[in-house]
């Protein structure tokens, strides 16, 4: 079967980082066209310079880099370093990137990207704020009616936030471009908290990654035994949410989830709520469905599929 192809938009963030891997380590069934990068975890600089670490190690420095939004289109920068440490992948233990980003401003590598592919070529995974793909959409509408599925992380319902109560963090940072993305009418497959949170790190799995004797598998090893700090102290989990690595893994074996398509809106107007998935899991409004929203992951199949795949590295 021919590899589908992708363009991976991203802030790692080592949840983004395994994702990435996740995604290279599989060219039989993803062709990676393109990385772009945008401000999140951490800001624009550190985010690029990690994608291209994370290419480097998978010894893929044929992926064309392409640097991205440096804040958000109205708000101002928020940034975790709360979260992944202050180089955004602490715990990788690699040394400075040699390989460079390519000419070109992320958003137009997207719109080129698509616009010269043929129709429903191509697939966006949005890894992080949706910055960059929707200034791609506000710069050329039409990338909406050629473009395959947005297969994103973000959002919350049932599960609420965050980055706040109400809202999830890479939907918060930037509101206003979720909501370009959620009104375009892109066929969109969101990995909300409400699955990524039930594929959580522990020791048992990852020890399944400390056993790969490899770069890859030792980066792995230590991002992830870093980046579950946070989310044990916080919500008292036995492990990290594997939060990104869910996009990549739902191209590979979509079996592997289970949702909805549902109505979404994005709330951009009160503080309170800034950046809520307003998801109508029940149908209590007219509104038209515009994304499958996951709400079901079979984990311990989703982490048997990670570590296989980053065992080919
Ligand atoms: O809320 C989790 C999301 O925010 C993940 O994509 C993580 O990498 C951060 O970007
Ligand atoms: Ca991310």
């Amino acid at each position: 079967m021919t590899p589908r192809k992708i363009i991976i938009d991203t802030d790692p963030g080592q949840d983004d980082a395994v994702a990435i891997l996740l995604a290279l380590a599989s060219p039989q069934d993803l062709e990676v066209v393109a990385i772009t990068t945008v401000a999140g975890n951490v800001p624009l600089a550190l985010t690029t310079r990690n994608a291209l670490m994370m290419c480097e190690l998978a010894g893929r420095t044929d992926i064309p880099v392409h640097a991205g939004a440096i804040r958000p289109m109205v708000r101002d920068l928020v940034t975790a370093e709360y979260v992944h440490g202050g180089s955004g992948i602490a715990g990788a233990g690699l040394p400075e990137p040699t390989m460079t980003i390519r000419s070109g401003h992320a958003v137009d590598a997207i719109i080129e990207i698509v616009m010269s592919a043929a129709d429903g070529e191509i697939t966006v995974c949005p890894l992080g704020p949706l910055t960059n793909v929707g200034l791609a959409l506000v710069r050329e509408p039409r990338i909406a009616e050629r473009l395959h599925e947005i297969v994103l992380m973000g959002g919350g319902f049932f599960e609420g936030g965050n980055r706040t109560p109400a809202a999830e963090f890479n939907i918060y940072v930037d509101p206003h471009a979720a909501d370009v993305v959620f009104r375009s009418g892109i066929p969109i497959t969101m990995m909300p908290l409400d699955v990524t949170h039930q594929a959580l790190t522990s020791p048992e799995r990852l020890a399944r990654f400390a056993a790969i004797d490899t770069p890859a598998g030792r980066a792995v090893h230590g991002m992830l035994d870093f980046f579950e700090r946070f989310d044990i102290e916080r919500y008292g989990m036995q492990g990290a949410p594997l939060h990104d690595p869910c996009v990549i893994a739902y191209l590979l074996e979509p079996e592997l989830f289970g949702g909805k398509t549902v109505p979404v809106r994005i709330e951009t107007a009160s503080e309170l709520t800034m950046g809520m998935t307003v998801v109508d899991w029940w149908g209590a409004t007219d509104d038209a469905p515009n994304a499958t929203v996951m709400r079901e992951i079979d984990a311990d199949r989703f982490f048997r599929l990670l570590a296989e795949r980053i065992a080919l590295l």
